[in-house]
């Protein structure tokens, strides 16, 4: 193996062809831009908002309508870069493929492995929220499950251990035992993630037809949401707006940043959609900014509603209603985000085993993660694959984990789609229609507007910096004064300014795209928002995906034949 074998990449006709070849069978193309928009709107609103927006409000006060403004516009970048590859490389396995074309084989198996924790683990956060509301919603019909059949073992543990006092200590103190091991855990979880594996076994069509009723139901009760705590909008609670400073705002990173991630799981059902070239990049960008707009009202909604304290909730968006008495108001939002949560499960369900099919297809993975089922024309094995890697940690982990370590997985991969964009040839690019003719250019093709970055960048930064200076110095001393006890936390701040500044050097060295440097950009500054800890795992989980790779793929790989 030589250093260059590992940056071989693959042309985006090769992409193509492999598609038309290797598939035992096409798939189905029936989704349209509607759909595709539907899609998205279906895979971003869910637990992030209905669960990890409290904590969020909670540590940054009603001043987190900034961050998701930071994140909005993050995603935003990302999305066009996203649309960009997405019609020039139509072909399932969203920003897997999109690396392989641009940066070569190396990375994108590690694109492949980090976007595994975006709509795997992602799923497993997903999960444990639905199961919180949807006990909550049978609990007021009257049926209540034991406490140790709705919370997971972690959780319980971790409660009796600190005396919280909760339903979860309830749990560990009444579980049954099995030869000295508590039985604990998060059963309404559990058939949730084996219900929606089944659904995405059988068909896109069928999930198709069942995620846009469910976006409509979550767009309906959203808006009520939105509506009937309006006329409950006091606007001191808006006062202070930045209680806890703009470290406190950050603090929320994590959990807003999950609120937008889906928006991506569009692009991998390209080989499903009509005219993938020209409805992606549409079907993206909708609902990216559909639930922008949303965001940022409901968050603005809910801390004028009640004091930003107490927001620390996981049911924030019930618990508002509580406090203010509304009770009907309960039940409707305990229905919408079941059916929120139901329908983010659904797509991040079905996008995982599209990717491993590409990277089946590619030989970095066996072959039967590639077959597709005679009848019902999905990744059968795949799909299997993926309900038991969602479904088996429900057993052993916990919310905060998987949250966090979704984020982290999901921005990477995102700074290396914003990467990938500027990697890209200008012009010339090969693609295919659906029939499999050789085009160059397609009419109603998405084009990333090309707004050079040359000054812009440099002069952006350059000011930024000297604005940090004279307005806030505290924060740049702090930033640099690695001889404190907290200097391990600023290595994160540190890398993010030396990349601002290469970055800026680069771009006025090659005339790089605008949009692609600000996404990448903007990605890099949430992930300095993330935690020392988190940055351990995902390194240790990059670590095992670099020794699958060495050991298996890079053997294994169609390009090595
Ligand atoms: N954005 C998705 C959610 O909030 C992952 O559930």
């Amino acid at each position: 193996m030589n250093v260059r074998q590992l940056f071989r990449k693959k042309p985006a006709d090769h992409v193509l062809s492999a598609t038309e070849v290797l598939q035992q069978g096409s798939m189905h193309r029936v989704l349209k831009v509607r759909d595709l928009t539907f899609f998205g709107i279906a895979a971003i609103i869910g637990a992030g908002s209905f669960s990890s927006m409290g904590q969020a409000c909670f540590s940054g006060g009603p001043g987190v309508i900034f961050l998701f403004i930071i994140c909005a516009v993050a995603c935003g970048f990302t999305a066009l870069c996203y649309a960009e590859f997405a019609s020039r490389v139509p072909a399932s396995g969203s920003a897997y493929t999109y690396a392989y074309v641009s940066f070569g084989e190396l990375f994108a198996w590690i694109i492949g492995w980090a976007l595994l924790m975006e709509y795997s683990i992602g799923n497993i956060y997903v999960a444990f929220s639905w199961s919180g509301y949807f006990t909550n919603l049978i609990g007021a019909l009257g049926i209540h499950l034991p406490d140790w059949l709705c919370c997971n073992y972690k959780s319980a543990h971790l409660a009796w251990f600190d005396h919280t006092g909760t339903n979860r200590m309830t749990a560990w103190e009444t579980a049954p035992q099995l030869g000295g091991l508590r039985i604990i855990f998060d059963l309404p979880a559990v058939l949730i993630n084996a219900f929606i594996t089944g659904l995405v076994y059988i068909g896109v069509k069928e999930s198709r037809n069942l995620s846009n009723a469910m976006v409509l139901i979550k767009l309906a009760i959203i808006l009520l949401v939105i509506i009937v705590g309006f006329f409950y909008v006091d606007i001191d609670n808006w006062t202070p707006f930045t209680p806890n400073g703009f470290a406190g705002i950050m603090r929320g990173a994590s959990a807003v940043f999950f609120a937008f991630i889906g928006f991506d799981a569009v692009s991998t059902l390209a080989e499903e959609c009509e005219n993938p070239q020209r409805d992606l990049p549409r079907g993206m960008i909708n609902s990216l900014i559909i639930c922008t707009l949303i965001y940022i009202v409901l968050s603005l909604v809910l801390t004028g509603m009640v004091s930003y304290s107490k927001l620390g909730v996981d049911d924030p968006l019930a618990e508002v209603f509580k406090l203010k008495g509304v009770k009907w108001m309960l039940f409707t939002v305990s229905i919408a985000a079941v059916v929120a949560m139901t329908s983010v499960l659904l797509v991040f369900q079905m996008g995982q085993p599209r990717i491993w099919m590409s990277m089946s297809r590619d030989g970095l993975l066996p072959k039967r993660f590639s077959k597709l089922h005679p009848k019902y024309k999905t990744p059968g094995f795949s799909t299997i694959v993926t309900g038991l890697v969602v479904g088996v940690p429900i057993f052993f982990t916990d919310e905060s984990f998987v949250l966090d370590f979704t984020s982290i997985g999901t921005l990477f991969a995102f700074v290396l789609v914003c990467g990938g964009v500027l990697m890209l040839p200008e012009k010339g690019e090969v693609s295919k229609n659906k029939e499999g003719d050789s085009q160059t250019s397609g009419k109603g093709r998405y084009r990333l507007p090309h707004i050079s970055g040359k000054w812009i960048v440099p002069v952006a930064v350059l000011v930024s910096f000297l604005l940090l200076f004279f307005f806030v110095p505290d924060y740049l001393q702090n930033a640099f004064d690695v001889r404190s006890d907290t200097a391990a936390k600023k290595i994160p701040l540190l890398i993010f300014f030396t990349i601002c500044i290469l970055m800026a050097v680069f771009t006025f060295l090659k005339n790089f795209s605008l949009i692609p440097v600000l996404g990448l950009i903007s990605c890099c500054y949430l992930l300095t928002g993330m935690e020392a800890s988190n940055w351990r795992w995902f390194f240790t989980w990059l670590g095992i995906g670099l020794l699958i790779y060495f050991f298996y793929s890079f053997k294994k790989s169609k390009l090595s034949i």
